[in-house]
């Protein structure tokens, strides 16, 4: 099977690909490495820098592929607020672009990354499942539902591609980005911890999440190629241990043996609690889940690898800010720089 992975040289997509090689896919990555890097990959992988908001019909063709695994987007919830032109650009016209190429050029089936950000505020004390209605409360996560919405229309309206959406969360492990200050707390924490500076948490870091080691994630999109049970559905993917900010900071520090400490930033307005059910991905992913690894030693493989990492240069943000209104001043130092 020929696939198009989109965000390929990005951190999911790295591992995306690794598994989809180990079962004898062949595979032609797509990326502008604008937030990944072609160390990522294997140097055998068909590789090619482009920017997938543009047309890709020439890729198409050359390579002719029967499935596209399309994760390629700027993944900045927080900051979505703040440069929603941007936002959008890259995350909802980029995915209409590439499944348009997709069913031009007879792809059969579209794998998508959306996001438990597409769920918005969580129901009082209660996980996210594929049943909760989708209340999207920024950008990101709206750019996110509004792709999942145009993939099933477009299925509807053009009788295919076929189809599986994920909404992971919270995802860590090697190969991750850790140059990006505005996004993926565990990637801030481990850069600050090798830069030794203070990690930054937001209010008192009471925020809990279900931070989810890389594999069950990556196992389960690249096996929806092959498991019928995923065609048309929607998944939420990702760990069931749920963790404090706080806590994870406090455990980063302690596994890195570091003694920055921690800093308290202003309180933003973000969602508090958020965690997602997985019964029905443990369904129809058998195997996958009984994996799992859990935060600690997930983080331990994550600060293994990012230990020996040469500390990159802080990526800047990516598009002119557009709001500056309730910008934390954390971010509104560095952005006015
Ligand atoms: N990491 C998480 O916790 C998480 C959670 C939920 C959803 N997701 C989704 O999973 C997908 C992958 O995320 P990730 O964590 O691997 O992020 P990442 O930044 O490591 O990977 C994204 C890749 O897409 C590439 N990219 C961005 N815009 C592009 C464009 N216009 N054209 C071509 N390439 C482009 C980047 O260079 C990068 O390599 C994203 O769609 C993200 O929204 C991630």
């Amino acid at each position: 099977m020929r696939v198009v992975v989109t965000g390929a040289a990005g951190f999911i997509g790295a591992h995306v690909v690794q598994h989809l090689l180990a079962e004898g896919k062949e595979v032609l990555g797509l990326d502008d490495l604008s937030g990944g890097c072609r160390e990522n990959l294997p140097d055998a992988v068909k590789f090619v820098e482009r920017d997938c908001t543009l047309p890709l019909d020439d890729l198409f063709e050359e390579f002719r592929p029967e499935a596209v695994v399309h994760l390629a987007a700027y993944a900045a919830e927080g900051l979505s607020h703040h440069i929603p032109n941007f936002n959008y650009q890259s995350n909802l016209v980029g995915t209409a672009n590439v499944l348009t190429a997709a069913h031009r050029h007879s792809v059969q089936h579209f794998v998508f990354t959306s996001s438990i950000a597409a769920y918005g505020h969580p129901p009082a004390d209660r996980s996210f499942t594929e049943e909760t209605e989708c209340k999207p409360c920024d950008p990101y996560g709206i750019a996110k539902y509004a792709c999942e919405q145009h993939i099933a229309c477009f299925h509807e309206y053009y009788g295919g591609p076929s189809y599986t959406i994920f909404r992971p969360h919270n995802v860590f492990g090697p190969k991750q980005n850790i140059s990006d200050p505005y996004r993926n707390v565990v990637g801030i924490f481990l850069r600050c911890v090798r830069q030794g500076i203070p990690l930054p948490v937001f209010g008192d870091g009471s925020q809990t999440r279900d931070f989810s080691y890389i594999d069950t994630v990556s196992k389960c999109i690249a096996q929806s190629l092959t498991v019928g049970a995923s065609c048309n559905e929607v998944f939420n993917v990702g760990g069931d241990q749920s963790w404090s900010v706080l806590k994870l900071a406090n455990e980063i520090l302690q596994l890195s043996g570091s003694d920055v400490g921690v800093e308290h930033l202003p309180p933003r307005q973000e969602v508090m609690h958020a965690h997602a059910d997985h019964a029905k991905a443990r369904k129809v992913f058998p195997g996958v889940f009984e994996q799992e690894k859990s935060i600690e030693l997930g983080l331990a493989e994550t600060w293994e690898f990012v230990e020996k990492q040469t500390v990159p240069d802080p990526t800047p943000c990516p598009a002119p800010v557009e709001n500056w209104e309730k910008l934390p001043p954390s971010w509104r130092k560095t952005l006015s720089l």
